[in-house]
């Protein structure tokens, strides 16, 4: 989604804030611009539709541009198309004012009416644009740009993150927020803001997180940072615990084909640190067996490939804590009058920690007296930090659109975060909890031999890029993995996919089925793999073309009716989707490889979703 980067410094601005949103560039978008100011030019804005190659050339480099203070976005359209008008920033009519917006003014139309009466003009179709009128207009009256963005926040509704330069204030930038992320970072040769930490990273990894309703005021040697009545607020300084190298490509032709090969270490990463003395040891998330024993429904709430980790999840939880669990999609959720009282436990999982329709699902679910889980990769995010207990997933930065280690780390910390619960309720036996943690800490080595062996995925790639519908098809926890291989497929490929649960075929699907159809049976989950099979040959008898993903000891009797069979090791059946999943990723990585497409940035398709 759109992407926000500010600089106040010693040193010119405008290629500082090129390299940022370049970095940024990951998160999708339609079109860019910069704004700087110095002594000499005053206000000099630049932007345009399209790549940011265009913005590059279009300033030389950022050349063109003069000063050392400035602000930077990336625009993924919301209101008005995708057009060198609409991006931002936006300049308040006199041209004093400029601002960058990331979120959603949901009373922009009755506020633009207003100031249109006053006798303001408007040149774009954007919500964004009437802060920045609305800006000027307090500005105007008050003579103090504190004080004047103070009075917008006020007048304005929705969400925001705000970067805004003034041509009367030379050593100031002013960024605000609500409901959409905002960082300062506190660098050496001056200070940011930023929406992405990736966006800062190569000059700074002191950084503070903006709460919502606060005001900063963002100078070259001082951040300050005041609350919505503009009290000085002391902001708390956090260390990012990665550098830039962790979100730069290595070598690697695609940041997605470098994230499949980090899962192994990602996953150690989120393990080890909570497995001491044979025992699953959450420190962020401790309760007591009592408190366990209380929780009468447990709910998962998540959108995308996160929703499908809660797939796997409702399988394993409701054997290990024979509680029951509901799945939701954040989006169905927020809007469904859930029936979550104070004995309801409520896991949100995230990557970003921004997505906004978890977040509202999971603020639905704290009013209604939840206690909430926030299962989060982004460190600081808004969804880690309103929740009542986190639990970060190690996977580090995840670049590509499509996720895949922040998808493997979220598998394992939801075992073990079950293995903790099955422990305090006493429904999962010694053995079995034995079992499943030993397996748990053999996952990485097994995980890097499925991608020691990629060769035949590759192969396979080749083979059935050209199909245009693909179906996956499996049972119980290969059905939710199936899930998450089909969205893979079809976020980054392109080609028309679905997953369904195999006993399920025959109450419609199969009707779809012909000569030469594809099928991605899986058939990993060992306690159904004699029902797996029974599916396989049904699709077989209606002429289907079949691609198996099976275990090493179910490979022999796959092959028997497969076309082609891809074996992954063993494991316990309840982590089995870790290993499975990782050849469905690859399969959809080289898919979409043949075929050319945009693999890092899929069309039409933003890293974090922040907005409804
Ligand atoms: O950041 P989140 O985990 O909340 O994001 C949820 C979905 O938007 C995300 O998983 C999406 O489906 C990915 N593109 C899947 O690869």
């Amino acid at each position: 989604m759109c992407g926000i980067i500010g600089f106040a410094g010693r040193e010119e601005a405008a290629p500082i804030l090129l390299e940022g949103l370049a970095r940024m560039e990951y998160r999708g978008y339609d079109s860019a611009g910069i704004a700087v100011r110095s002594e000499e030019r005053g206000l000099q804005v630049k932007k345009t539709k399209g790549r940011l190659q265009a913005l590059f050339d279009l300033t030389h480099g950022g050349a063109d541009l003069e000063g050392p203070l400035g602000i930077g976005h990336t625009r993924w359209a919301t209101h008005g198309e995708p057009n060198d008008i609409n991006a931002h920033p936006h300049i308040s009519e006199k041209g004093n004012i400029a601002l960058v917006h990331n979120g959603i003014i949901e009373n922009y139309l009755e506020i633009k009416e207003h100031l249109i009466r006053q006798g303001v003009h408007f040149t774009s179709d954007t919500d964004t644009e009437v802060v920045a009128q609305l800006l000027e207009f307090h500005y105007n009256e008050c003579h103090s740009m504190l004080e004047a963005v103070g009075r917008v926040l006020r007048r304005i509704e929705g969400s925001y993150a705000f970067g805004i330069i003034c041509s009367d204030y030379p050593n100031a930038l002013i960024a605000a927020r609500k409901d959409s992320p905002l960082i300062l970072g506190y660098g050496k040769g001056g200070n940011f803001i930023a929406s992405d930490v990736t966006a800062i990273i190569k000059y700074t990894r002191d950084v503070a997180y903006m709460d919502d309703g606060e005001i900063a005021v963002v100078t070259a040697d001082h951040i300050d940072v005041f609350d919505a009545e503009l009290t000085p607020v002391e902001k708390q300084h956090s260390l990012v615990d990665w550098d830039v190298s962790a979100a730069e490509k290595g070598g690697y032709a695609h940041f997605m084909y470098k994230e499949i090969l980090e899962q192994p270490e990602a996953v150690r990463k989120t393990i080890s640190p909570r497995i001491r003395e044979g025992r699953v040891v959450l420190d962020e998330f401790s309760m007591t067996a009592e408190e366990a024993q209380s929780i009468s429904r447990i709910f998962i709430i998540a959108c995308g490939s996160s929703y499908h980790v809660g797939m796997v999840s409702k399988y394993n939880w409701e054997r290990l804590l024979r509680r029951p669990v509901e799945v939701c999609l954040a989006s169905e959720f927020r809007y469904s009058d859930p029936l979550v009282d104070e004995h309801s436990l409520v896991i949100v999982i995230s990557q970003s920690g921004e997505t906004l329709d978890t977040m509202a699902a999971m603020r639905e679910a704290k009013r209604l007296r939840g206690r909430t889980l926030a299962i989060v990769n982004v460190v600081g995010s808004s969804i880690a930090r309103e929740a009542d207990h986190v639990l970060y997933t190690w996977a580090g930065p995840e670049i590509a659109v499509a996720t895949t280690k922040a998808y493997s780390t979220q598998l394992v910390l939801m075992d073990l975060v079950g293995l903790y619960l099955g422990d305090l309720l006493g429904t999962v036996d010694r053995a079995e909890y034995d079992a499943i943690l030993s397996e748990l800490q053999a996952l990485p080595e097994k995980m890097r031999a499925v991608l020691a062996d990629i060769t035949p995925i590759q192969y396979f790639a080749s083979r059935y890029f050209n199909h245009d519908s693909i179906f996956f098809i499996g049972r119980n926890l290969d059905y939710a993995m199936g899930l998450e291989g089909s969205l893979k497929l079809k976020e980054i490929s392109y080609i028309h996919s679905e997953a369904y649960a195999s006993g399920e075929l025959k109450h419609g699907t199969i009707s779809l089925i012909e000569p030469g159809t594809l099928v991605v049976a899986l058939g990993t989950y060992g306690p159904l793999f004699d029902k797996a099979m029974s599916n396989v040959v049904e699709v077989k008898a209606r002429g289907a073309e079949v691609l198996a993903v099976t275990t090493e000891t179910f490979r022999e009797r796959m092959e028997k009716t497969a076309d082609a069979t891809v074996a992954v090791p063993d494991t316990h059946p309840v982590l089995q989707p870790s290993l499975g999943v990782v050849p469905l990723q690859l399969f959809a990585y080289y898919v979409a490889l043949q075929r050319g497409c945009d693999i890092d940035k899929p069309r039409n398709l933003a890293k974090s979703v922040t907005v409804e």
